[in-house]
């Protein structure tokens, strides 16, 4: 669809892609793409960027939770925002958040190129935790820099019993002011995040990118259900107390009620039961629940009908259950002016803009207290993301490249004074 790219801008997509790919490289686990908050990898991963930061011209700083910040001088007041993380899921792909970095990146280095400053900074920004794989909450980067982070986050614990407050101090960050080092908004003129699609509508569409609409809102809850251990060969059937059937039995509920509730997605990725061995009729299971609905109120009444679930079925096995909701995202709905400038930014490419909206959760969705959030969806291939199939495809990076460039000079024209950009 994207027709006669230029050599600049296929450059450019082609130091995406081997940039996505070399930082792929870097991981917890080898053999896999696993890069939690505060651990080693990000480290080395952010080291890696504020380098590429700073041969593209930037000024470079990491927060109180370990965002790195780039920025790129303007002859103005006003900052525009470019955005995504770094952090990634276990077994990623090479795209997810990182392919929305490196397009910023991308585009401030053809600035820095060519000498040229735009009539407002350019802060480019890669978070450092999105996906949540460590403490099972997400956002814990884009929140702090929203101004947003709630302090009794910092009691959560990893798999290790590691608590939040020791992990962001071990990152060489300050748990003390991740409540006040956010982002003051006034000089902000907008927020744009770069991101492959993880759903299959522009490729059925054939179009290299899309405009997102609206970010679904999601709960995240930690259930658990505890009923008695005991011993496999001995203790009859009916008086069993078995925690891992009552969470077994709840999995299947969520994907019928999921299901009977038109637009929601609703998963359990991660379950674990105690003490854990063949012989040992399970104690102790927990799960991990994903609620997700475009509407906030459907989300919140699935969310409820899940928890009376999860009590009565606990009861029914002569089990307890327990319900702890570690996060709650409302619906974010896109600024309707940056939105249609990014429409028109897209149009300029010779690409009609379609919108769609977006189930998975992203930065923007924090940023927009801030600032007016726009966010560009990449084509990725089968919409497959969350998994080291993730694909893209080097011309619809390219194709990204230049719709950000057009967004960039679009907002210039907005931020100088009428007339002052013309012949340009
Ligand atoms: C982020 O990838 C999410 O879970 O939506
Ligand atoms: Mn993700
Ligand atoms: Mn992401």
């Amino acid at each position: 669809m994207n027709t006669g790219q230029g050599s600049e801008i296929r450059d450019a997509a082609v130091t995406v892609m081997r940039r996505c790919g070399s930082l792929a490289n870097i991981s917890e686990e080898p053999g896999l793409i696993v890069r939690p908050y505060g651990s080693q990898a990000m480290n080395e991963t952010n080291d890696i960027v504020a380098g590429w930061m700073g041969e593209a011209g930037m000024s470079t700083r990491r927060d109180a939770i370990g965002n790195l910040i780039g920025r790129y001088e303007g002859t103005g007041e006003k900052t525009f925002v470019i955005g995504s993380h770094l952090d990634t899921v276990r077994d990623a792909g090479n795209y997810d958040g990182i392919l929305g970095v490196m397009v910023a990146l991308a585009c401030v280095q053809q600035l820095h190129n060519r000498g040229e400053r735009l009539p407002f900074s350019v802060e480019v920004v890669a978070f450092a935790d999105e996906e949540g794989l460590r403490f099972g909450t997400t956002f814990l980067g884009s929140s702090v820099y929203a101004g947003a982070f709630e302090e009794e986050l910092l009691s959560l614990e990893d798999h290790e019993g590691v608590t939040l407050r020791e992990a962001v101090r071990a990152f060489g960050g300050d748990p003390d002011a991740l409540e006040s080092d956010g982002r003051r908004g006034g000089d902000l003129r907008g927020y744009l995040e770069v991101h492959i699609e993880q759903g299959p509508m522009l490729e059925q569409e054939d179009l290299p990118v899309g405009v997102v609409s609206a970010i679904s809102g999601q709960s995240r809850v930690g259930v658990g259900f505890t009923g008695e251990a005991g011993h496999a060969g001995t203790v009859p059937m009916g008086s069993r107390r078995d925690a891992l059937c009552a969470a077994a039995e709840f999995v299947v509920d969520v994907e019928h009620a999921a299901r009977r509730e038109p637009g929601s997605v609703a998963t359990v990725g991660e379950i674990s039961s105690l003490p854990g061995a063949s012989n040992v009729i399970p104690g102790e299971a927990k799960l991990s629940l994903d609620v997700r609905h475009p509407e906030d109120a459907a989300r919140e009444r699935l969310r409820d009908h899940l928890e009376a679930r999860a009590r009565e079925i606990a009861a029914c096995r002569g089990c307890e259950s327990e319900w702890r909701v570690r996060q709650q995202t409302g619906a974010v709905a896109m600024d309707a002016e940056l939105c249609a400038l990014l429409e028109r930014a897209v149009e300029e490419t010779g690409t009609p803009a379609t919108r769609l909206s977006s189930g998975a959760g992203h930065d923007a969705m924090q940023v927009a207290v801030l600032a007016p959030v726009a966010m560009l969806f990449v084509r990725c291939e089968r919409g497959i993301s969350h998994n080291p199939a993730e694909s893209v495809d080097t011309d619809d990076v390219g194709a990204a490249i230049e719709v950000v460039r057009n967004l960039l000079s679009l907002v210039s024209r907005r931020v100088e004074p009428e007339g002052a950009q013309e012949g340009e």
